[in-house]
């Protein structure tokens, strides 16, 4: 598969998928959006992978949705061409992803960095919504994922005045994992997505489901669902080998099975 807008590489079990538009920022128009949900489902398929990274650039992770894209659409034409649905694709991936972010992080590139599992900053990396001086929101998660992560006080600065995070204030607020000098972020996400890609593939794909399950159920369901996930890895391989090799005090060899 050949992509125009994203650059596609491995380092070993860790996928990665660079946005490749650096002069507009990586701003995020249909064709990049598609190329990405493609690409991410592609790793997500392949056995090989364990855990995928996405990036932008020193500059700018993304800037956003593409403005020039949308400006002169009518409600209906956004309707019908209804591109956000497409990070629904993003959504369903088992994978973990961790978004490593330099740079401008606003509008839909922080949605994008929000819908990740984790994110990895920059010192230069800044964080922002603001659709609102566009005249419009969110509308990719940020009025939802966001409030989530940093609560309700940060949540509503950013949104409806477009105060923007410095990646400092990120760490503060638990926006993101961990902030690391410019010449550092790519290379420390991708050091850990092979960290998790190196653990057992099917107890991975079953913790993420269970933390996303967090924030969309009930306590009682959520411990319910926990347990029975919990329950289930003892029909795998790899607990047997997990559990075997921490008695016999040797490292574990993971079969993801
Ligand atoms: C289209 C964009 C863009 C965007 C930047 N560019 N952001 N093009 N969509 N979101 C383009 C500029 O037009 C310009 O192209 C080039 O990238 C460089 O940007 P400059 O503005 O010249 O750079 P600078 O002066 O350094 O300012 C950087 C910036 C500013 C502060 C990040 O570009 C900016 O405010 N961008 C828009 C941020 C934003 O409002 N994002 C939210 C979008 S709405 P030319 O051709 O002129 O050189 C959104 C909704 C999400 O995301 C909905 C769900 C998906």
């Amino acid at each position: 598969m050949t992509y125009e807008s994203i650059l596609v590489e491995t380092h070993d079990r860790v996928g990665l998928v660079r946005l490749n538009r650096p002069q507009q920022l990586n701003a995020l128009n249909s064709q990049l959006m598609e190329e990405l949900a493609t690409a991410i489902e592609a790793f997500d398929r392949e056995p090989a992978i364990g855990s995928i990274v996405i990036t932008g650039d020193e500059r700018a992770f993304a800037a956003g949705a593409d403005i020039k894209e949308m400006a002169a659409a009518s409600a209906v034409e956004m309707l019908q061409r209804d591109n956000i649905s497409r990070w629904d694709r993003l959504r369903r991936v088992r994978k973990p992803i961790i978004a490593a972010v330099s740079g401008y992080c606003l509008g839909g590139g922080c949605e994008l960095a929000l819908a990740c599992d984790m994110i990895v900053a920059s010192e230069s990396a800044r964080f922002g919504q603001p659709e609102i001086n566009l005249g419009v929101m969110p509308g990719a998660g940020g009025t939802q994922r966001l409030t989530r992560a940093v609560g309700k006080a940060v949540a509503m600065e950013m949104v409806l005045n477009g105060r923007f995070l410095t990646a400092d204030e990120a760490l503060r607020y638990g926006l993101v994992n961990r902030v690391v000098p410019v010449e550092a972020y790519l290379e420390e996400a991708i050091k850990l997505a092979q960290e998790i890609a190196a653990r057992a593939p099917v107890a991975v794909r079953l913790a993420k489901e269970a933390v996303h399950k967090a924030f969309e159920t009930s306590l009682t369901d959520g411990l319910e669902f926990e347990r029975r996930l919990f329950y289930f890895l003892f029909a795998t391989e790899d607990q047997k080998e997990g559990m075997r090799a921490f008695i016999e005090k040797r490292k574990p060899e993971w079969k993801g099975r």
